[in-house]
């Protein structure tokens, strides 16, 4: 019997990871298939458990289930417990484990596709739900000299730092947040990670933030510049979208699942042409 895999949300027609996973499977010589699968928005445990008692071997959980599926899960890899999410799931014997790529592929596309180090450097995260909890560990772990969190609502910044305070220190990493107006100057990477995009919005931050060679990441994509790419470009900043984000959690989680690292180079380039011929 082939491995199956799927990617489980609501909506779901819009997932490019059937056709990442499939070439990634290509590219690799796996044998393996990855299909969508609408779960009901009550249910998306009923609709794993279904998956797995036909053979499933793993899953992809996309919005708005990441939470549920931490839940889900009967173990939980250090990065999915520090996500407080979980964006992949693998089932073996009696367990289902739940592991979160998100995080490991922002890190990885900007050191490994941009060549850029984190390293000794100063990070400013916009945003303080999932996603960017989802970043705060891969981000820890290369070591920047300063990571500030800014939210629009600065007491879920304050609780996200109290939270990781201890692993800041383990790192040696210097942790602070609050709101936009908190934010101090000369930061080399600027990551948005807020969802204002999808409401035609841009966190409110004054020019100062970003050093004059800094690097704005904007976790969203689509077939156009969002909304804070546009604006920073307009500024003179060098600013990148997430689809090399999407690209690099998918290999994470394929070797996850798989055991061998697909090469991503080609499909980012691919998928690029996709999205701009949509
Ligand atoms: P996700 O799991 O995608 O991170 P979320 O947990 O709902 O989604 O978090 C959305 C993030 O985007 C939050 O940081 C939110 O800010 P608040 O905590 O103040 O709600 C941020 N966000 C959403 N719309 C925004 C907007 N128009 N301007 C600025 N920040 C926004």
């Amino acid at each position: 019997m082939v491995d199956r895999y799927v990617v489980i949300g609501n909506p779901i027609e819009h997932s490019q990871s059937p056709y990442i996973h499939s070439e990634f499977a290509r590219l690799t010589g796996q044998c393996l298939t990855y299909e969508r699968l609408l779960a009901p928005l009550d249910g998306f445990e009923s609709t794993v458990r279904a998956f797995i008692a036909l053979g499933g071997c793993g899953a992809n959980v996309t919005l708005p289930f990441k939470l549920e599926g931490y839940r889900v899960a009967t173990r939980l890899t250090e990065r999915a417990q520090s996500a407080g999410a979980v964006n992949t799931l693998q089932f073996f014997d009696e367990e289902i484990v739940g592991d979160n790529t998100d995080g490991m592929g922002l890190v990885t596309d900007i050191e490994r596709n941009l060549g850029l180090s984190l390293r000794g450097r100063r990070v400013l995260l916009l945003g303080a739900g999932g996603a960017a909890r989802g970043a705060i560990l891969p981000i820890l772990s290369v070591r920047p000299a300063f990571l500030f969190v800014a939210n629009r609502t600065p007491e879920r910044a304050i609780n996200l730092i109290e939270h990781f305070k201890p692993l800041g220190e383990s790192y040696g990493v210097a942790l602070s947040g609050g709101g936009w107006d908190a934010v101090p100057n000369g930061f080399d990477f600027v990551i948005n990670a807020t969802s204002a995009s999808l409401h035609g919005e841009v966190p409110l931050l004054n020019e100062a933030v970003f050093e004059k060679s800094a690097l704005a990441y904007d976790m969203m994509y689509g077939s156009q510049p969002t909304v804070f790419m546009r604006q920073l470009e307009r500024n003179g900043i060098r600013v990148v979208d997430g689809l090399g984000m999407l690209v690099e959690q998918a290999a994470e989680t394929f070797a996850f699942w798989r055991g061998v690292r697909p090469d991503t180079a080609t499909i980012l380039a691919a998928l690029r042409i996709r999205l701009s011929v949509k």
